[in-house]
């Protein structure tokens, strides 16, 4: 991010911080979402804070805020107008309907009031996997860089290439646990071939996205569950 927002002052640009998943975590101390001069979360049904679908926008300059607020509700100034600001609302500009119903608000804000428990509850459950799985030749555990702290939102593992990762699936699921595989590179999905490109030499991309494999990872993991998935995992490689 550093790098990225020292480019951005350069040629006076502004940068969008796209931390879908990256809630509760910091970079140098600072939380992701909020060095950007705008920062995005995801409230996705995947997310550590779900609110089924949904997110939020962070807005670093006040002054951009009354446009954000228009375009969310259809392209009119109705959140002026609920606080007493305007006497009737009307359009003001283009917008569309992205405001959350307050049901599902309802549902996200009783987790944002826990965002600590829930937080501690999956590190719990992301150390015990690290714990348990750091000896295991030869699968490689992730790496947090360093000034960097992580919000325990995924835990996967490495393994040697494609075809073990679809054994492995397989012998998992063949014992009830469901792991899953991330992420496809977009430079081989079909909008990627269509509209982007690969710039330079593909070395890692494909090959790490081939090896990478998500373990479960929720709310309330029993301890006793992630014990079952490490013990079938070393079956595995036995
Ligand atoms: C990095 C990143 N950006 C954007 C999204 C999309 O989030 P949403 O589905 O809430 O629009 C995701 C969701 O997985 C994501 O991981």
């Amino acid at each position: 991010m550093d790098t990225i927002m020292d480019i951005a002052k350069q040629h006076h640009l502004m940068v969008i911080e796209d931390a879908a998943q990256g809630i509760m975590s910091t970079y140098k101390g600072r939380a992701l979402g909020t060095i950007g001069d705008y920062g995005c979360y995801s409230f996705h049904e995947t997310k550590n804070y779900s609110m089924g679908e949904g997110g939020t926008l962070l807005i670093r300059d006040d002054a951009h805020i009354e446009l954000a607020e228009i375009i969310r509700e259809k392209g009119t100034n109705r959140s002026k107008f609920f606080r007493g600001e305007v006497d009737k609302y009307t359009w003001v500009n283009p917008g569309s309907s992205y405001l959350p119903s307050e049901l599902n608000a309802a549902y996200l804000w009783a987790q944002l009031e826990n965002a600590e428990e829930i937080l501690n509850d999956r590190m719990k459950s992301w150390n015990l996997y690290y714990q348990e799985l750091k000896d295991l030749e030869p699968v490689e555990l992730p790496v947090i860089p360093e000034g960097c702290v992580h919000n325990a939102h995924m835990f996967y593992i490495k393994v040697k290439d494609l075809e073990t990762r679809t054994e492995l699936i397989d012998f998992l699921r063949k014992n009830d646990i469901y792991s899953v595989f991330h992420y496809v590179p977009l430079h081989s999905s079909t909008a990627g071939k269509k509209h982007g490109m690969f710039y330079g030499e593909d070395r890692y991309t494909t090959k790490e996205s081939n090896r990478l494999l998500r373990l479960p990872m929720y709310f309330g993991l029993k301890n006793s569950d992630i014990l079952y998935i490490v013990e079938k995992i070393k079956e595995f490689y036995k």
